[in-house]
């Protein structure tokens, strides 16, 4: 059975060593001494806090928001795939829809950088999603199979399944409005038949996706179980850690209960 997978994306929030080590200090004692057989937590942080992050409670790892696709050199203001491995990161936030906004970031960019992680062994969480215009217009499968072309194209079937997507509409983030599950739905249909076209059935079920855009605790069976998203991308509730390890404690019931149900 595929994990679920709970990512919290801080974005540029938290603005000292003092805060961060609140956060921390809140996040080990809401998670304990729990642990997860169907869950994996990844809480991506600003880099100049990763190192804070080394010890995580159980069934959570660090992961980046960003990364640079070249190895070193002159490329200032950067950091690269190499620096993230060796800070004991192995998740990775590419094309995320504020970068693509507000760092021009273009699908050839995004799949450079997801390349890149992949070859210094980190797993890339590929973000794509329409915006409302698009929504509005039909054009949301449009938007989503040439955002897709172009990070797949050439991949092999072990690259590609390494690969998670989130697909994090663009009218849903930071607006408390969320996709229906018949909408979410129609696009996890979507995304595995786009899947199956250009590798395989079983290529396909290996890619996971998740959901982000307003994911809050009390809203994740319909933003992600009932449309058989597996897991979710959480921006502003991951900043309050009592939520996180909600989420991951909801996911891992869920897993049993199918798992029970057999
Ligand atoms: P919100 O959960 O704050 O809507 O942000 C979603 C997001 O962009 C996560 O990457």
């Amino acid at each position: 059975m595929q994990k679920f997978y709970v990512v919290g994306n801080l974005k540029m929030n938290m603005s000292s060593r003092e805060e961060v080590s609140q956060y921390l200090t809140v996040l080990h004692r809401e998670a304990g001494q729990k642990t997860y057989e169907h869950v994996l937590g990844i809480i991506c942080p600003s880099f100049v806090y990763l190192a804070q992050f080394d010890t995580l409670p159980k069934g959570m790892k660090k992961g980046a928001q960003n990364l640079f696709p070249e190895k070193i050199g002159a490329y200032t203001g950067e950091i690269s795939p190499v620096m993230l491995k060796d800070d004991g990161v192995e998740y990775v936030i590419v094309g995320h829809s504020e970068r693509r906004r507000y760092a021009n970031e273009t699908d050839e960019m995004i799949r450079e950088k997801a390349l890149s992680a992949l070859k210094y062994y980190m797993t890339p969480i590929v973000c794509i999603g329409e915006t409302g215009g698009e929504r509005q217009a039909g054009e949301t499968e449009n938007i989503l199979a040439s955002q897709l072309r172009t990070l797949f194209s050439d991949l092999s079937k072990l690259q590609a399944e390494k690969i998670i997507i989130a697909y994090e509409p663009l009218w849903a983030i930071g607006t408390d409005a969320v996709p229906t599950t018949e909408e979410l739905f129609r696009v996890r249909v979507f995304l595995r038949k786009f899947f199956t076209e250009i590798f395989d059935a079983q290529t396909a079920e290996r890619i996971a996706v998740l959901y982000g855009g307003s994911v809050k605790s009390s809203l994740l069976g319909p933003v992600s179980w009932e449309a058989e998203m597996n897991g979710v991308l959480a921006g502003r509730e991951s900043l309050f850690p009592y939520e996180l390890v909600k989420m991951m404690g909801l996911f891992e019931e869920e897993a049993k209960r199918k798992q029970n149900e057999g």
